[in-house]
Formats: C-alpha cells, structure tokens, sequence
C-alpha cells in the first residue's frame, strides 16, 4: 500500500506531528501512538504551509509553500502533486481572533476549503475515471453548545462563536459536495512542535506553575484534552484505511479545565496554591466557549482502530520531548 498524503498547515503542530509519524511509518518504525499501525512504505508525503518550512527535520518529504487562501496556487499545487489523499489541518485556531477578526477568519475556515473542494473535485475529473482523491478535514467540538456532552458523531450542531460557525460551514460544503471526504472533529489538542506559532493549554499551565504565577482558570468548562501524536494518530488511520464520513478524534479523559491544569501540577509535582477557581462569564473572553463538550469515541475505536493514551500517559509523552 503506497499513497501520496498532502498535509496543509504542515508548519502547525497537528500537521508537524503527521509528518513526523508518516517519516516514521515509511522508515518501518513505529510512530507514538498505541494503535496497531498498519504496515506502508513508499509513502509519498508533500508538506505544505504557509511561509516557510518551520520544522527542523527536512529530509523524506517535499515543501510546498501553499496559501490555502489562494484559489490559483490550490490549484496549482494540487495539479502538480495529485495525492490521493489531502489532510487539512491549516486554519485560524485562536477563537478569540476569529470573533474580532471575522474576515480573516471566514477566508481560512471556509473559502479555503472550498478552495480546496473544488481543486480536488477538478483533479478528480482529471484523472483516471476511478481515481478518487480523499479529503481529510479537521473541525472541532465548538460547533456544538455544549448543553449535553459528550457528543456523538450524529448530535446536532449549534456553533455559539465565530470560529465554531465557520469551522461548522466548512463541515457543510464538504459534507454538500461531490468529493470523498472525511471529518475529523477534535478538543483542545497539546502537544510540543517546532517553532510554534501559537501555545496550547499544557504548555500554558506548566510554564505558569513553573514560574509560580497566580493563575485564574475556569472550573466550569468541560474538555477531552488531546495528545496532538494521538490526533496525528486518527488522521493517519483514516488515510490509511480510506475512512469516509465522521469521526470524533479526541483524547478519552473528560475533565474541567481546572482539573486539567491540578493534573499538570501534579504531574509534574508543581505548587497549586497560585491557581484560583473562577466562572467563565468572568472572564470577558470575545468568544463565547461551551460549557461541557467531550466526545464519544466509539466510532472511531471500531472502525480505525483508534487508541488514545489517557491524559497522564499523555503527559508523560510530553515530559520526554520536553527533555530532550
Ligand atoms: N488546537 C486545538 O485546540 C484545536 C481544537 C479543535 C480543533 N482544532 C482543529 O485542528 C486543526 C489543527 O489545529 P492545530 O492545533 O494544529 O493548529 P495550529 O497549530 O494553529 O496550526 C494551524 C496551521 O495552519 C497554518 N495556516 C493558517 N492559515 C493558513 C493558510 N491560509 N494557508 C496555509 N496554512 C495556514 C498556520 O500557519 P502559521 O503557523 O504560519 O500561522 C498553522 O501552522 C485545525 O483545523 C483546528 O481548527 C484544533
């Protein structure tokens, strides 16, 4: 089994930590994850993001400089390499500046995507008449309220932010178009990659507690935190086995923010004492967050062969590179 596997946003940590596994799975070795990976070689994996290439590792695969945004070089990127399968992972991740800018936010979360759809719907024509490329999408648990999680795959969106709605209208024009698609929806994803762009929650809390620095987090909210290997994990399999349709791909332990960041403390045996309990409505964040989201993994655990660590085992992951 030999594919050609596009990976957009290649400079962020979802697209970085793919790389990293598809350049472990073609040199025979096992990438993090506990799932059983199944056997490839040859595959021909093309990195693609905007800006230069920000990983460190430069070797077993090829860099498109690529602005989804732009239609032309969608275009021209995709004619040039007809993979069989294109992972989305780019987009606008810092919901508070989707909610203050809308513009910005609507061209990466949505028009790209139909510039996507529509390069690959071209491509496909183009092809042999049973060449079919697949499309991998990844969207998130905000596009739903939050009143009644966890979530299964087939529960009834209900976006509250700017960034929950254009991550929604994205599901809509895959989901209404013609192409073989998959979604993949996510929570909070942590992780560490190369010269990052933006932080994520662990990384956050450990550097705070570390300092010792009076922290106010929110008990009120409820996530499944995410091992970014493991999310890198969901998208490979659902390449690998041609999976259509959706797919919740999120870390298996539900908790409160608060719990979350008492887990990092101890962990990595940090003092508490500095963290102070507050509700969200004080925060006065732009964008309005769900309260209880968590997804029901069972679906993918049956059909990919999904396998998150728990968040400790995650954690744990996360200290090793950290040290290196
Ligand atoms: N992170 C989370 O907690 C979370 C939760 C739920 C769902 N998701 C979804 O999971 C996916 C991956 O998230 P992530 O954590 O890997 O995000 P990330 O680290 O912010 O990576 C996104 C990458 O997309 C790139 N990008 C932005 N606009 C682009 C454009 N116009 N053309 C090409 N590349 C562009 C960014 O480039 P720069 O680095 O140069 O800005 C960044 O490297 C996203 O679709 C996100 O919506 C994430």
């Amino acid at each position: 089994m030999s594919k050609k596997i596009l990976i957009t946003g290649s400079n962020g940590l979802l697209g970085q930590k793919i790389v990293h596994a598809l350049l472990h799975l073609n040199a025979g070795k096992q990438p993090i994850g506990k799932c059983v990976w199944p056997k490839v070689s040859g595959i021909k994996i093309i990195a693609a993001s905007k800006g230069e290439n920000r990983m460190v590792e430069k070797l077993g695969y090829e860099y498109e400089q690529l602005d989804i945004c732009d239609k032309q070089q969608v275009e021209t990127v995709l004619q040039k390499h007809t993979p069989d399968v294109v992972i989305n992972t780019a987009a606008m991740t810092n919901v508070d500046a989707c909610e203050t800018q809308k513009e910005e936010c609507w061209r990466t979360n949505v028009i790209a995507v139909q510039n996507l759809v529509d390069a690959l719907k071209s491509k496909g024509q183009s092809q042999a008449p049973n060449f079919e490329p697949l499309f991998i999408h990844l969207s998130t648990d905000f596009i739903f309220d939050g009143e009644a999680g966890p979530y299964k795959e087939d529960d009834t969106p209900n976006p509250l932010s700017y960034y929950a709605l254009s991550k929604y209208e994205s599901e809509k024009i895959i989901q209404n178009s013609k192409i073989k698609w998959t979604i993949l929806r996510t929570i909070i994803v942590y992780g560490i990659a190369d010269n990052m762009s933006r932080s994520n929650i662990v990384l956050w809390a450990k550097e705070a507690l570390t300092k010792g620095q009076k922290i106010n987090v929110v008990d009120d909210q409820f996530r499944a935190p995410t091992l970014s290997e493991d999310l890198a994990q969901g998208c490979i399999l659902a390449a690998l086995k041609g999976a259509t349709g959706i797919y919740n791909i999120s870390g298996k332990d539900i908790m409160s923010i608060l719990e979350l960041v008492y887990c990092i403390a101890d962990f990595w045996k940090l003092d508490k004492s500095g963290v102070t309990p507050i509700k969200s409505h004080t925060l006065n964040q732009a964008a309005k967050r769900p309260p209880r989201t968590g997804f029901i993994l069972d679906k993918a655990i049956r059909d990919l062969g999904y396998t998150p660590f728990s968040f400790t085992e995650g954690l744990a992951i996360l200290d090793k590179q950290l040290k290196k």
